[in-house]
């Protein structure tokens, strides 16, 4: 396979944001390696996340608060190698972005001398700004999170939708103020959605926040149809590879069982 064909200049932190201003709907998909992030470059998406969601995904953790950031970083360096046109962003893992301003500077510094990434993401409005102040003015771009925060599951007693307009619109004044470039809003209702993207300088990209934002973003098996069991009511599943792969491993199976793979075709 060739690693770096198609090779070409990668949106900029700065690109990315302008692209509210010129009225273009942003598109980001989350990745966690070479291959998908590849396919997911050359098909032009906007932006894409080394997420967190890795922990579950991936890992196969019921939350995302195990995932560590060494494990981060290593799954960034792989998607880093692939990406030639997207914007890359990496999520800061819980609670890497919770130590104080210098440790956090310090982790996200670690990201991007080792990923490519050119952007950090972290959960968090109004209660992040210090951090965020402090990663954008060591120039480090920040993507905020507000609305649903998955790290914070337990303190929020489930994933729920996030409906106080006030404490939502104070987060992303907040995070907007102390300098993010962008901003994720998670699982909040349509109508606050809409008055946050409206608010805002910088781009809304929404998850389960409603077609009023700025942009989108889906975790890729959901997307994929590659997640066993009940999708959240804000997915739309675009393939069902899980039946895909499930017929074409049992055929495989079924045929080295019987004796049918391989054939004269694939010896040497
Ligand atoms: O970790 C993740 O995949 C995310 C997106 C769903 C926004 O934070």
């Amino acid at each position: 396979m060739s690693s770096h064909s198609a090779r070409s200049r990668r949106t900029t932190v700065p690109e990315f944001s302008a692209m509210k201003q010129a009225g273009k709907r942003i598109s980001m998909l989350t990745a966690y390696d070479y291959t998908m992030a590849a396919i997911l470059d050359q098909c032009g998406v906007d932006g894409i996340l080394v997420g967190d969601s890795m922990s579950m995904v991936v890992q196969g953790h019921d939350s995302t608060i195990p995932v560590t950031l060494e494990e981060i970083i290593y799954h960034a360096e792989m998607v880093g190698r692939a990406v030639h046109n997207a914007l890359l962003v990496v999520d800061m893992p819980f609670p890497s972005n919770h130590l104080g301003v210098h440790k956090a500077i310090a982790n996200a510094g670690r990201i991007l001398k080792s990923t490519r990434a050119q952007a950090v993401k972290l959960e968090g409005g109004a209660d992040q700004a210090e951090v965020i102040h402090g990663l954008v003015s060591a120039g480090i771009p920040v993507m905020a999170h507000v609305g649903l925060r998955p790290q914070s599951i337990h303190q929020l007693g489930g994933y729920k939708v996030q409906r106080d307009e006030e404490i939502l619109l104070n987060d992303a004044r907040a995070a907007e103020s102390a300098g993010a470039f962008a901003m994720v809003l998670e699982c909040i209702p349509t109508s606050i959605a809409a008055t946050i993207t409206t608010e805002l300088k910088i781009p809304t990209i929404g998850i389960g926040a409603g077609a009023d934002c700025d942009g989108q973003i889906l975790v890729i098996n959901d997307l994929l149809g590659l997640t066993d069991g009940r999708l959240p009511k804000h997915v739309k599943q675009y393939a069902d590879l899980r039946s895909g792969i499930t017929s074409a491993v049992k055929a495989y199976c079924e045929e080295v069982q019987n004796g049918v793979f391989p054939t004269d075709e694939q010896s040497f």
